[in-house]
């Protein structure tokens, strides 16, 4: 082979690579950011979407699933072992900290909210939406099904470009 045959093969050899790489980079970020417990889902996903970890610190989690006989009045109650499981899903994923929900956990000072509903970070993003696209809304009711205006999620994607109010349509702000 001659010095520019060397060259050629030499640059084709490392695109191969780096395109290699690239491709499984973008796939186990991918699949570690959307890979959900099924059991999680399952047990956690009937009354209201199954919210991603990493919306919560881990003691918020621990403290949730610590009373879950009186759950926001209600009961969700689990058996001990599915319980555990659950639990130590929630803290493995919640204690990697996630880019993208970053913001939402700060100022928390010393406290262990037990909703996302009450994030100083969460209150400052939804404090402009009127009322009656909320609870006197039959296709939302509550601030806590992010699923009825955020549309991807279910994916852990809250980005504000993807926010439909039912009955009000696209935010744009
Ligand atoms: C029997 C129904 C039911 C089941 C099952 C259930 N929940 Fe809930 N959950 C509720 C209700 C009701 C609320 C309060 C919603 C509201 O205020 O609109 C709630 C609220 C929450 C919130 C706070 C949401 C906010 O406002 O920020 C979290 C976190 C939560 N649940 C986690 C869980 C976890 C974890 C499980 C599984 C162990 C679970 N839930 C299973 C009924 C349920
Ligand atoms: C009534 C519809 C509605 C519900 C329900 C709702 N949101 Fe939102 N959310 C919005 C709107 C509208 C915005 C954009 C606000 C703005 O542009 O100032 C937003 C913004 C956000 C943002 C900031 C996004 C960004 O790009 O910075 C996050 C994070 C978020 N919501 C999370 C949640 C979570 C978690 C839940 C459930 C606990 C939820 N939201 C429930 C309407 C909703």
């Amino acid at each position: 082979m001659n010095q520019s045959k060397r060259m050629i093969a030499g640059s084709i050899l490392m695109a191969g690579i780096l395109t290699f790489s690239f491709y499984g980079l973008g796939r186990s970020w991918a699949s570690s950011k959307h890979q959900v417990d099924p059991l999680y889902l399952e047990e956690c996903g009937s009354c209201h979407m199954a919210y991603p970890a990493q919306l919560l610190p881990p003691k918020s989690w621990q403290k949730i699933m610590a009373q879950l006989e009186n759950h926001f009045g209600e009961s969700a109650e689990l058996d001990p072992i599915t319980q555990q499981d659950i639990s130590s899903y929630l803290n493995q994923v919640s204690k990697r900290n996630n880019g993208s929900y970053r913001k939402l956990l700060r100022n928390l000072g010393n406290k262990t909210p037990m909703r996302m509903t009450e994030l100083p970070y969460f209150i400052h993003e939804h404090d402009e939406i009127p009322s009656r696209y909320i609870k006197a809304n039959d296709k939302v009711g509550s601030l806590s099904q992010c699923n009825a205006c955020h549309q991807r999620a279910e994916q852990g994607d809250f980005d504000e470009d993807d926010v439909f109010i039912p009955g009000f349509g696209r935010w744009d702000d």
